[in-house]
């Protein structure tokens, strides 16, 4: 009897572990023991146009191995990109002043020699390094001095290539989409095992395509392989210098003028009836990007009228000559020549692609997700009136004539350039933010250089520990089965031997 009772005894406790033990690993655990401080990173984003200061913070927490990046602040200093200061020295560095003075405010104190400054340049001051090297030296370590006498961890000051400029907005895309690794629904980081998305930019003085692709590489300038917690992921990436929003105006100005005499008045169909602008010729010509179009007597001081005339088919035929997409030295390109396979997957398009496209809506009401919705939606708005742009957006009234350029620009780019299809196009979602925070490549390129994506999974942290815990649960349900099975078969032993005896 007493041995009876001992082998339904010990099963039962084995039974009993088992369900705890299952209970303990499937419900989330919360972490209760740490109110953690926060680490800080500072990214100045120094574009053609303007300069925009990032602050991103995360904890350190054991949990989750590693934090996770949030945005915390963000800062644009007015005036234009650092680039534009190129005659006047002193300024570049003046113009992050006031931002540097918000982050000092922003960050606690105890912090701040401990919060590391990035500075990325991108094609504003790619071109200043072509028209003007010494300039652009100049101002790079002008911004350097000046971020250094801040009490912050200084690291670089730099001109970022079209190739990382691509890649980082692409890792900034997939990191805040959580497409490397997810929090698990046990509590736990675990590789996402998706695909991932690609990233379209459009900035002022270029413009970025990044995605996955599995074909092969014909241009291997065009290839990268980026090794994430990992995992290897074979990148194509493309910039295009002089495709951004703001030499792609300058360039169509210059193409017309060209065209119409380089003197007077220069009628401009891609903006709207009822605008009109004098400039000096140098406005637009000084830009290395322009010099194609360059007259062979320069007296850049002369100056000259544009006038809009609102003419959709007129303008789309002139954004389009500023593409070449006759030759092409590769089984398939995009344009200029370039390799480019076939867009796969979802993609993310930010900045002035996404500014175009909510301008498109907001100016037309249509909302833009088939390619065809797009050629009606530019068209519409490149219809309108000066009076009737300011009636339906009042508040954007400087900007308001370069929508339907802009807007021509992101078409053909987008449906020729990219070969954007009816399939294709309805993946792509524009997007400014993601989770809090601001899709571009700051965040990317910050993620990186302090190795908060690391190449290697986390000391078993991510890859290994879903693998651990499936095994955990396994071992713990077949400890239960086998138990029970045990009690079962000792509970119909035990009756029979009884009906035996009786
Ligand atoms: C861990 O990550 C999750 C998911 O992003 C987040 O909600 C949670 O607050 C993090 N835990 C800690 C302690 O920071
Ligand atoms: C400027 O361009 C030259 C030539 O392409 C290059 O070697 C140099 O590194 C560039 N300067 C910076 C600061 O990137
Ligand atoms: C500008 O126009 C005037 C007459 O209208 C002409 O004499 C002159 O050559 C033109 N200049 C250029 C640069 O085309
Ligand atoms: C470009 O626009 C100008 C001015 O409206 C026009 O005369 C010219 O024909 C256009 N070019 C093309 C290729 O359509
Ligand atoms: C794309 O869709 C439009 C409108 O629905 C249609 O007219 C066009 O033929 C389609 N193009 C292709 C290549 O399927």
């Amino acid at each position: 009897m007493g041995s009876r009772k001992r082998h339904v005894v010990i099963p039962l406790t084995f039974a009993l572990i088992a369900v705890l033990a299952l209970f303990l690993l499937t419900v989330p655990s919360k972490d209760v023991n740490e109110p953690p401080g926060y680490t800080y990173g500072i990214v100045l984003d120094a574009g053609s146009s303007h300069t925009t200061m990032y602050v991103y913070k995360w904890t350190v927490d054991k949990q989750n191995g590693t934090g996770v990046v949030t945005q915390h602040s963000e800062c644009s200093p007015k005036g234009g990109g650092i680039s534009s200061y190129a005659w006047q020295p002193g300024e570049a560095a003046r113009s992050l002043e006031e931002c540097l003075d918000m982050a000092m405010k922003d960050i606690p104190r105890a912090r701040h020699h401990l919060t590391p400054v990035y500075l990325g340049a991108t094609a504003g001051m790619r071109l200043l390094n072509i028209s003007n090297p010494s300039g652009s030296d100049r101002i790079l370590g002008e911004v350097a001095e000046k971020i250094r006498s801040y009490p912050f961890d200084f690291q670089e000051a730099v001109i970022l290539s079209g190739q990382q400029e691509g890649a980082y907005g692409w890792v900034t895309v997939n990191y805040l989409m959580e497409k490397f690794i997810k929090y698990g629904f046990i509590g736990r980081w675990q590789s996402a095992n998706t695909e991932t998305i690609g990233a379209l930019d459009l900035g002022g003085a270029s413009t970025q395509i990044t995605f996955v692709t599995r074909e092969a590489a014909e241009d291997p300038r065009n290839h990268m392989t980026l090794r994430l917690y990992g995992q290897d992921y074979k990148l194509y990436t493309h910039s295009f210098l002089c495709y951004g929003q703001g030499q792609m105006l300058i360039r169509l100005t210059a193409s017309l003028t060209q065209f119409q005499g380089y003197n007077g008045t220069i009628v401009h169909p891609c903006y709207p009836v009822g605008y009109s602008v004098t400039m000096k010729l140098s406005d637009v010509f000084d830009s290395p990007c322009t010099s194609a179009f360059r007259p062979s007597q320069p007296n850049l001081d002369v100056a000259v009228t544009v006038v809009g005339t609102g003419q959709y088919e007129l303008c789309l035929r002139n954004v389009t000559q500023l593409f070449t997409f006759d030759k092409c030295p590769f089984s398939r390109c995009s344009f200029d020549g370039t390799f480019q396979p076939k867009v796969k997957g979802e993609f993310v398009a930010f900045s002035a692609f996404y500014h175009a496209h909510r301008f498109l809506q907001r100016a037309t009401g249509i909302k833009v997700t088939t390619p065809s919705q797009m050629d009606t939606a530019v068209r519409t708005l490149c219809a309108m009136s000066l009076s009737e742009l300011k009636s339906k957006a009042p508040d954007e009234i400087k900007r308001l004539h370069e929508y339907c350029p802009s807007s021509a620009v992101v078409q053909i780019l987008l449906l020729r350039g990219y070969s954007f299809d009816n399939t294709s196009f309805s993946q792509v979602s524009f997007e400014s933010t993601a989770r809090g925070a601001a899709v571009g490549w700051a965040l990317g390129y910050m993620l990186i250089l302090s190795n908060m994506v690391p190449a290697e999974s986390m000391n078993l942290v991510k890859a290994i520990v879903p693998v651990a815990w499936g095994c955990l649960l396994f071992l713990m349900i077949a400890l239960l089965v086998v138990s029970l099975g045990y009690l079962l078969a000792q509970a119909f032993c035990e009756k029979k031997t009884t009906d035996d005896i009786l």
